[in-house]
C-alpha cells in the first residue's frame, strides 16, 4: 500500500446493476446503484464465482468489504468481500434483513456467450464485444445482462450463445447476427 493509499472497511446497500467484465470475459465487478451515486465495486477473487450467476439487475444487496482511499488524489476504490440480500431502500447494516424476494423487474433477459477456448477461436470474444457496444449504445444494458459462459458441448458449432429466459440456443454466430438475435427476443 503506497503512503498516501488509507484502508477502511465500508458496508453499502443499493441495486444491483450489472456486471463488469474483465478484458479477458470474465466477471471482475459490479455496479450498485447506491444513494451516493453509481458505484464500481470491484469483487475479490473468492467471490466472484459464487456471484457471476446469480445477481438479477435491480436486486437490493449489501455489500462489505475495504475501500482504498488516495489521500492525495481523493480516488477512492472499492472491493468487495461479502454480498447479501438487503431489503429496497436499506443504506446501512443497522436496517438489514436478508430477503432473498427483494428482486427488481428490471431485466428483460440475459444473453450467454461460451468463452471457452473453442469459441474463442471461432470469434466468440468479438460477438460479445458486438452485443456490448449494441446494448450500450441502445441504452439496454440494463434490461438485457451479458454473461460468459462455459462450455456446453457445442465447440465444432462455436461461438455458441443462448438466450434466457427464452433458453434459444444458437451456434456459430457472428457479429452481424446480433441485430436479429436482439429483435427475435426483446
Ligand atoms: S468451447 Fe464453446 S461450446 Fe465448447
Amino acid at each position: 500500500m503506497g503512503k498516501h493509499t488509507k484502508k477502511t472497511d465500508f458496508t453499502l446497500s443499493g441495486r444491483f446493476l450489472t456486471y463488469v467484465l474483465s478484458k479477458g470475459c470474465n466477471v471482475k465487478g459490479i455496479r450498485l446503484a447506491t444513494s451516493r451515486g453509481e458505484q464500481y465495486i470491484k469483487l475479490s477473487k473468492a467471490l466472484r464465482p459464487a456471484c457471476a450467476d446469480i445477481l438479477q439487475p435491480g436486486t437490493w444487496i449489501q455489500i462489505q468489504g475495504c475501500q482504498k482511499v488516495n489521500t492525495k488524489t481523493g480516488k477512492v476504490k472499492l472491493k468487495a468481500k461479502s454480498i447479501m440480500p438487503a431489503l429496497p431502500g436499506s443504506s446501512s447494516s443497522d436496517d438489514i434483513e436478508p430477503s432473498p424476494h427483494a428482486i427488481g423487474n428490471v431485466q428483460k433477459g440475459k444473453i450467454r456467450i461460451c468463452q471457452k477456448s473453442s469459441c474463442r477461436k471461432r470469434g466468440s470474444r468479438k460477438v460479445l464485444t458486438a452485443l456490448n457496444t449494441a446494448l450500450q449504445t441502445s441504452g439496454r444494458d440494463k434490461e438485457i445482462q451479458l454473461q460468459p459462459m462455459g462450455c456446453v458441448g457445442k465447440c465444432k458449432a462455436g461461438p455458441n450463445l443462448v438466450v434466457l429466459p427464452d433458453k434459444t440456443r444458437y451456434t456459430r454466430v457472428k457479429p452481424k447476427n446480433i441485430t436479429h438475435i436482439l429483435q427475435q427476443h426483446f
